[in-house]
């Protein structure tokens, strides 16, 4: 760890216990830093773990062995550096867009006289301006999500989590959100945990792509991906953006299929 580091994820295992006592350790010796404004992009196969080390990493899931450190100090449950994404934008249908990018400061009681300026900059940001007052009805789903976006960067976290959040998207806006993700954490200036089931996607957008794979789930692979940014459309027909794609699938398959 560095004076740079947003969060080092320190040999961490988690373990579930069943009702008849088996012991189901699901991570184990999971070692990471994320550097400050980095966007670090996660895959692997599904039930490897992914979800469940973003919840560790958010102190919503506590770790049975070892440690995350945000800035050098252990989390909090609840802390404020650290904004979520899920796959689906849960927006509450009885507050307006604002309201909702405003509920976190609400529910920890942060909510002062420039909060509502900071949550329309941030609908500005995304390109909703004029939607505050609109509900969650009246917009697609690229827009719900970009209203999750902003309730997650609303308390200026070091660090947003965001597990799948354009899984459920049809295939041109999950495009139109790739562009857009990238310009709004430039802007945001936070680090990134990005979790997707899409390969050209995590490369595209990963300062780095961290495969978790095995039983119990660690990182198999760590792959810094050195294309230029901003990262437009081109990129995607390289050569190298294929090298770097056959590359991660590599280490995804080497754990494939493992039970
Ligand atoms: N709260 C929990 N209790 C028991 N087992 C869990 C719990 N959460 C996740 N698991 C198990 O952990 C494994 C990894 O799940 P998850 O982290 O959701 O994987 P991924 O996101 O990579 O698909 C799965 O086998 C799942 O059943
Ligand atoms: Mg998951």
């Amino acid at each position: 760890m560095n004076s740079h580091t947003a969060i080092s994820v320190n040999n961490v295992g988690v373990s579930f216990r069943s009702r008849d006592g088996d012991t189901n350790t699901v991570l184990q010796g999971v070692d990471f830093d994320v550097e400050h404004g980095q966007f670090v992009s996660i895959v692997g196969q599904s039930s490897s773990g992914k979800t469940t080390l973003l919840k560790t990493i958010s102190g919503l899931q506590p770790a049975t062995a070892g440690e995350v450190l945000i800035k050098g100090a252990p989390i909090a449950a609840g802390v404020t550096e650290i904004g979520m994404v899920f796959q689906s934008p849960v927006l509450l249908p009885w507050r307006n867009n604002l309201a909702n990018v405003l509920l976190p400061l609400e529910f920890r009681g942060t909510r002062d006289a420039n909060a509502k300026a900071k949550a329309k900059q941030l609908l500005a940001m995304v390109g909703l301006e004029g939607k505050a007052k609109r509900y969650s009805y009246e917009l697609s789903g690229g827009m719900q999500q970009r209203v999750a976006i902003c309730r997650a960067l609303v308390s200026n976290p070091e660090l947003l989590l965001m597990d799948e959040p354009f899984g459920a998207l049809d295939a041109m806006t999950r495009d139109s959100m790739n562009f857009e993700i990238q310009r709004i954490w430039r802007q945001a200036g936070c680090s990134v945990l990005f979790v997707t089931h899409s390969i050209s996607e995590a490369v595209w957008l990963g300062d780095r792509v961290v495969v978790v794979g095995g039983r119990p789930g660690h990182i198999v692979a760590d792959i810094t991906i050195d294309l230029p940014r901003p990262r437009d459309k081109e990129h995607r027909y390289s050569t190298e953006f294929a090298g770097y794609v056959s590359e991660v699938e590599s280490h995804i398959g080497v754990t494939a299929g493992i039970s």
